[in-house]
């Protein structure tokens, strides 16, 4: 069945009027509750233990989703006052015969004051110990948080990072990437010095039947573990009251079976919620296309177009996209493809989700 754009974006929109109130009305409420030093300043510091209602985004409405942003924790520490933070376990998430190096990090955010605290979605900084070429300290870099507010084991006090280690030739030499060849290499018990958090571009919406499609590629891969964490695993559901309900749908690219990222907890989650949670992969460099080229994640966009874009028709489906940059411009054609397909023309399409706050980027 066809549909027309405004019949997609702003059909949708037609359910929303009597939520919007309803919800602007509890996030306004929670937001002054929990953020009464917030002003509309998104970069304000919020030192409060955010609740599981205050930080998330309604993504449908704009009214409660402003004022569920404002009481998103952000630069609770900046580059000139960082955390020191302690590693509490690094380990490769690579198989043998992997390409690269893939670490989990944990650190240790306990004695934070003000309280460490984040949601779903947000990055964190590391500033690398050291000196850069001209003396000076090394600048920080972000990396997009891999656990939820819980933390892996689920008490509150650390964070987790999935990190690439950067490697590249160059004049015949090869040249390692100073932070996360920094971070790849650190050690239990030693202190790092982090900043943040940061960013609200990528949070979850707040309704638990919402629908999540994902695309990542490579250490993309982080913020979508932490939300299939908060919809799937057990403990984290227990904890958060947060019952989810929607279908969640991970586009996950790779070169190598050996280099999928989390590949077990995310196959569980399928077997245990076959109703709610796809799984799809694309191994680049042992599969091919319909062209014989390497398999991408949007290659696997166009074999599944009417299903996403049956799902996007649902004003309540959000799509994340994080990973290589250069995977927006292939992400793109393959939805304008698909979105053609149904008579829509994607370029007017994909900014209407963005301005409904239904389309997240992270890209780098
Ligand atoms: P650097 O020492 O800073 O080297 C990078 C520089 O090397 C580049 O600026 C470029 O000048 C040069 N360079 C790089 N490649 C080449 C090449 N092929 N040829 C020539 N020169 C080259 N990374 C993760 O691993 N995991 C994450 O979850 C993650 N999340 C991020 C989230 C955000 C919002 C952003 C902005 C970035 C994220 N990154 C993530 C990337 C991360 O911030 C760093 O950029 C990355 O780790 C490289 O930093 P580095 O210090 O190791 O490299
Ligand atoms: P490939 O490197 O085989 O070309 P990782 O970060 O672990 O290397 O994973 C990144 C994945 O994203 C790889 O499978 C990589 O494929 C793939 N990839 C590279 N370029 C693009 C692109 N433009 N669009 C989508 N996927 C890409």
């Amino acid at each position: 069945m066809a549909y027309s754009q405004a019949e997609v974006v702003v059909g949708g929109l037609a359910h929303v009027p009597v939520i919007i109130g309803a919800f602007w009305l509890l996030n306004s409420y929670v937001a002054n509750r929990t953020a009464s030093s917030s002003s509309a300043d998104s970069t304000t510091a919020i030192p409060s233990k955010p609740t599981e209602k205050a930080i998330s985004s309604s993504g449908s409405s704009e009214p409660s989703k402003k004022a569920a942003h404002q009481s998103v924790p952000v630069n609770l520490y900046k580059p000139k006052t960082p955390f020191l933070g302690k590693v509490v376990e690094n380990y490769s998430l690579l198989k043998e015969g992997a390409i690269g190096r893939v670490n989990h990090i944990t650190f240790d955010l306990s004695g934070a004051d003000p309280e460490f605290v984040y949601v779903e979605g947000q990055s964190i900084g590391i500033i690398p110990a050291g000196e850069d070429s001209k003396g000076k300290p090394h600048k920080l870099r972000l990396y997009s948080i891999a656990s939820t507010r819980h933390g892996d084991n689920l008490e509150g006090s650390t964070v987790s990072l999935c990190v690439r280690q950067l490697q590249y030739e160059k004049d015949g030499e090869t040249i390692d990437g100073v932070c996360s060849t920094y971070l790849c290499d650190i050690n239990p018990g030693d202190q790092v010095k982090i900043t943040g958090p940061v960013g609200k571009e990528m949070l979850l919406p707040e309704e638990e039947d919402a629908n999540i499609i994902m695309f990542a590629t490579g250490t993309g891969i982080a913020p979508m573990r932490a939300y299939l964490r908060r919809m799937f695993e057990q403990g984290e559901r227990k904890k958060n009251g947060w019952n989810y309900k929607g279908k969640a749908w991970l586009f996950m690219g790779a070169p190598k079976t050996a280099n999928l990222l989390y590949d077990s907890d995310f196959e569980w989650y399928k077997s245990q919620y076959p109703e709610n949670f796809s799984y799809t992969k694309a191994i680049s460099r042992e599969q091919n296309n319909v062209n014989g080229g390497r398999m991408y994640i949007q290659d696997r966009v166009l074999e599944n177009a009417e299903e996403i874009f049956s799902m996007i028709e649902n004003p309540k489906t959000h799509i994340y996209l994080c990973g290589l940059r250069g995977m927006e411009p292939g992400i793109d054609e393959a939805m304008s493809k698909a979105a053609s397909a149904k008579g829509l023309d994607w370029s007017v399409l994909r900014p209407q989700l963005k301005k409904a706050g239904r389309w997240h980027v992270e890209t780098y």
